[in-house]
């Protein structure tokens, strides 16, 4: 579903790596934790130490990363669109390959990846088969796909991906909405078994953060979902 039938923000649109580049040098000072690693915090059934070696989609400037490096995930590739925020990602050096390219068509080798993760990401996709797909094609047997995003009931409230531009005016980044049943329907064609889902709600941390956003509490904000490809 397009963004645009929901939006209560009216901001100028710009494509995924255009807001990005202009966004990436203070993109992490705008981005709070619970949006995502708190997510990750949640999910069970990864033994993050043991994926080896690990692919990061839509890297960014490398958030996520440094998560999974915590977590003991010791060889970690990236891969994002938006050649500045690859920049910002180069700086931390917890990258083996920093690749730009998109997540639906990496040229990536097949069939080397035991985990693969992608945060934040899936709403700047028009559609999900690509990703799915292209993420099977690099799992190895047994690997799991870890995406992360922002609930679609949050995005129904009206308010996009967005951010400040230089100029000072509001910038929304093409937001694309997708539910649940988008997502199984992708990934089981993919040939993905799901094996976890966590869905985050506005609680009092986020309260705490967003003030604004009382009127929100307890609505959906964001999900995890675990992907697995079983062995055949
Ligand atoms: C909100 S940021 C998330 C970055 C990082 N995963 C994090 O959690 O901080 C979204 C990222 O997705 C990237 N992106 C958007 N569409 C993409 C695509 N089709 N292929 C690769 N990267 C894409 C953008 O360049 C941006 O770095």
């Amino acid at each position: 579903m397009d963004f645009k039938n929901f939006d209560q923000r009216h901001y100028a649109f710009v494509s995924p790596r255009e807001g990005y580049g202009e966004w990436a040098d203070d993109y992490e000072q705008c981005v709070p934790d619970l949006l995502d690693l708190k997510v990750l915090n949640h999910l069970e059934s990864v033994d993050w130490a043991y994926a080896e070696p690990a692919l990061d989609l839509a890297c960014g400037t490398g958030r996520t990363g440094q998560w999974l490096q915590s977590r003991g995930v010791a060889t970690l590739d990236g891969l994002d669109i938006t050649p500045e925020m690859l920049e910002q990602a180069k700086t931390k050096a917890i990258y083996r390959h920093l690749k730009l390219g998109t997540v639906e068509h990496t040229e990536l080798s097949p069939e080397q990846y035991a985990l693969i993760t992608m945060c934040l990401a899936d709403e700047h996709l028009a559609s999900l088969q690509g990703v799915y797909q292209e993420a099977f094609r690099l799992a190895k047997p047994g690997a799991m796909f870890v995406v992360v995003g922002m609930h679609p009931f949050f995005f129904m409230f009206g308010m996009p991906t967005h951010f400040d531009g230089k100029d000072g005016q509001p910038k929304a980044i093409h937001t694309h909405v997708h539910l649940f049943s988008d997502h199984f329907r992708a990934a089981q064609a993919a040939g993905w078994r799901l094996q976890e889902s966590y869905e985050g709600l506005i609680d009092d941390d986020w309260i705490q953060v967003k003030p604004k956003w009382k009127k929100h509490q307890d609505c959906p904000v964001n999900y995890g979902y675990v992907w697995v490809k079983d062995h055949q």
